[in-house]
């Protein structure tokens, strides 16, 4: 089978050389603990290496968010400016603004972005060839559909459209504080082949993060708690 390199490389490690191309792995976790991180390593791993990614990003306005990647080395924007790194702006639609990125044909225009969203990812998927897709986040997401049952639509619609294209995704949720459920709306880790679950925890009077994959379809890997720190070149693996 082949495999993705996930950018991080004690992840690749445990889960035996990297993600099954085609997967669409969805990474969860509280507030802060990486989720964005991770997904943008995964994105600059694939430009790095000459795939064509697309952003779907509903949360952080672009021109904020490589601001936030630069501290950890990453140019985003180069790759964008090249035309390598696709980006749909929902975020901005969210706040009524324009996108400020070069691709004005691709951001969502009306409040209610459903169907419009799973159109334009189809179209940035064909026109680019896209190999690599990051969506962050489905809560960010969810709060500009409907009903519950939109959601799950435009979601089914979505990994539907990355499966039949085989793009290989990172698609972030969060956990709600204190339950013990994988993701907000318990539906994301049914449609996802992988889940790789963040966290902060207290251990010996202070907090580490640590990273675990829950699930991968089609692979072994190593179902352990490993602890990671955020440093100047993005997520590194402790052990
Ligand atoms: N340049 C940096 N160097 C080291 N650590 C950093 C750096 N930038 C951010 N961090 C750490 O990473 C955390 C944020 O990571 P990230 O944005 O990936 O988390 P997240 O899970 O996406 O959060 P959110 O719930 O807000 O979306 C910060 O709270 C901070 O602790
Ligand atoms: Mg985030």
């Amino acid at each position: 089978m082949e495999r993705v390199k996930t950018g991080v490389e004690g992840l690749d490690r445990i889960l035996g050389g990297g993600v099954p191309r085609g997967s669409s792995v969805l990474v969860t976790g509280g507030t802060g603990t990486g989720k964005t991180t991770l997904s943008m390593q995964f994105l600059m791993e694939g430009l790095q290496n000459g795939e064509n990614c697309l952003l779907v990003t509903c949360e952080e306005e672009p021109r904020r968010l490589y601001m936030e990647m630069k501290q950890l080395g990453w140019d985003f924007e180069k790759f964008e400016k090249d035309g390598r790194l696709i980006v749909i702006d929902a975020a901005s639609t969210k706040a009524g603004m324009p996108t400020a990125t070069t691709y004005k044909d691709f951001q969502p225009r009306s409040a209610n972005i459903d169907m419009d969203l799973v159109v334009l990812i189809g179209k940035a998927i064909r026109e680019y060839n896209v190999k690599r897709v990051v969506l962050d986040s489905v809560p960010a997401l969810a709060l500009r559909v409907g009903k519950p049952e939109a959601l799950r639509e435009l979601l089914f619609r979505v990994y539907s459209m990355l499966e039949r294209f085989d793009c290989t995704s990172f698609v972030v949720t969060e956990i709600p504080e204190g339950e013990g459920f994988l993701s907000r709306y318990g539906v994301e880790e049914f449609l996802s082949s992988g889940v790789i679950k963040l966290s902060l925890q207290r251990e010996g009077g202070k907090w580490v993060r640590k990273i675990q994959v829950v699930k991968m379809r089609g692979t072994s890997h190593d179902l352990n708690e490993h602890v990671f720190e955020i440093t100047k070149e993005g997520i590194k693996l402790k052990d």
